[in-house]
Formats: C-alpha cells, sequence, structure tokens
C-alpha cells in the first residue's frame, strides 16, 4: 500500500501535467485578438500598433512575437487595399484618420486544441484545425471585405494552416498555400516557429502584392463555347458539301 501522499501525488500527475501543456483551448475560448480577452494574447505591442498575433500558451518568447508582430504590421500597410470601397480599408488601424490598410494576416498559435479523437489521423487534424480556423475568422472578423488571413498553429502536432477569408483566397490559392507551407515544414517539424512564421509571412505578402485568380465567368465561357461550336460546324459544312457548290 502507498503512502497517503504519494497517493495524492499521483492523482494529481494528470492534472499537473495538464498545466504543464497549457489547456486545450476550443474556439470560443481562445482570446478574441480586438476584444477584452486579448491580454490573454501575450504580445507585447507599441502603441501605434494593433495586435496580430495570438501566442496565449507562450509557444514564443515576447522578443519574438513582438518582431512577427511588427511583421505583420507592415505587412497590412504594404499590400494594395482590395476591397470596393476604399472606406473599408480605413477602419482598424486607428479608427479615423489613419493610413489605408490593405490586406490583414493574423496569427493563432497554441499548444493544443480539445478533440475528442484519442489518436487523429493527418486528416483529422486539418479538419479539426480548419473548423477551429473557420470559427476564429467569425470570432475575430478582421478585414471589412474578406481580406483576411489567419496562420494557425497547433504546436502539439507540429501542424499549421493557412486560413484566407473569400477573398483573399484569390491572392493565396490551395496550390500556392500548400507550397508555403511545404517548404517550412522542415521548420515546424524541427518546433523552429519563428524562422518558419518568418517565412510564411514573407511568402504570403508576395502572394498579396500579385496579382488575384481570376474568377472564370461560367456565362462568358459558354458564349465562348458556342460561338467556337458554330464556327466549326459551319466550316465543316462548307468543306464537306462540295455538291452544293456544283448547285449555283
Ligand atoms: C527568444 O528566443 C530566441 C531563440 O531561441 C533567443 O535568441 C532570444 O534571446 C529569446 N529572447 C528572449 C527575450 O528571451
Amino acid at each position: 500500500m502507498l503512502p497517503p501522499p504519494l497517493l495524492a501525488a499521483l492523482c494529481l500527475l494528470p492534472a499537473l501535467s495538464g498545466v504543464v501543456n497549457g489547456i486545450a483551448w476550443t474556439s470560443a475560448e481562445f482570446p478574441d485578438i480586438r476584444g477584452a480577452s486579448s491580454e490573454q494574447c501575450q504580445a507585447n505591442v507599441p502603441p501605434d500598433q494593433n495586435l496580430y498575433i495570438c501566442d496565449p500558451d507562450r509557444v514564443l518568447n515576447k522578443s519574438q512575437t513582438t518582431w512577427l508582430n511588427a511583421m505583420l504590421h507592415d505587412l497590412t500597410l504594404s499590400t494594395p487595399c482590395p476591397c470596393q470601397r476604399r472606406s473599408q480599408c480605413s477602419g482598424g488601424l486607428d479608427n479615423d484618420g489613419g493610413p489605408l490598410h490593405g490586406f490583414v494576416v493574423s496569427i493563432a498559435m497554441l499548444k493544443n486544441v480539445q478533440m475528442s479523437i484519442h489518436s487523429p489521423s493527418e486528416n483529422d487534424l486539418t479538419v479539426r484545425s480548419e473548423g477551429f480556423c473557420r470559427s476564429l475568422e467569425g470570432k475575430w472578423a478582421l478585414g471589412d471585405c474578406g481580406n483576411s488571413i489567419i496562420i494557425f498553429v497547433w504546436q502539439h502536432y507540429k501542424k499549421m494552416i493557412i486560413w484566407p477569408a473569400r477573398l483573399a483566397e484569390r491572392y493565396v490559392t490551395v496550390e500556392e498555400r500548400r507550397a508555403i507551407l511545404s517548404k517550412v515544414n522542415n521548420l515546424a517539424q524541427g518546433d523552429e516557429w519563428y524562422s518558419a512564421l518568418t517565412e510564411v509571412i514573407g511568402s504570403i505578402r508576395r502572394e498579396l502584392n500579385g496579382e488575384p485568380e481570376t474568377r472564370v465567368d461560367t456565362g462568358t465561357l459558354s458564349l465562348v463555347v458556342s460561338v467556337g461550336v458554330a464556327v466549326a460546324l459551319t466550316i465543316i459544312i462548307t468543306c464537306t458539301s462540295p455538291n452544293k457548290r456544283e448547285l449555283y
């Protein structure tokens, strides 16, 4: 029989390891980067910058979050405003008279997400991460015209997601996101999040300064196809009916 103090210590172990690993977050509990709970985000942000990084479990240290925040602040000022109305790009920084901003890229990083599956597959992790990002996109509500991107880091599984809102998705396409993430996969696997994030931010910034992918309008497409078919038919009919010509 174990002595009671040892028994008590054993019973406390799981609880203690929970404290050491940080809590497993739900998107509802995760801090609101623009709300009252943003204090938990732990970043050290100068007064002329907004907060763009939320790292409540302190995966990064203070100087790293300060640098990344400065990079994201700079990105916002050095990308073009993609919104239809310019006024949609003037809010957010300082509410009136501030410089126009383009895209709003922010980082959500945490040690663990609450999940009921015990040995999740890569696909389970992706589905869970995307669900988390979807809720966070709604909760944080950054950017006024779908011009926001969330970079999500789930440290425990070395999982990273680039989650663009509707308009930003045309600038950073699925293939581009895949390429960006595979380039930094080694850094992520080595827990070198600062270097990984620096590269990701640089790549996203280049894409956001480029041209958006143009959506193919189905109306135009069907017109082009039907004109093409008509021309082809005319050629075929003209070329394959020599008898007709003899009638004239
Ligand atoms: C933060 O971490 C980096 C990399 O490990 C280190 O070089 C730097 O000195 C740390 N900064 C602080 C304030 O602890």
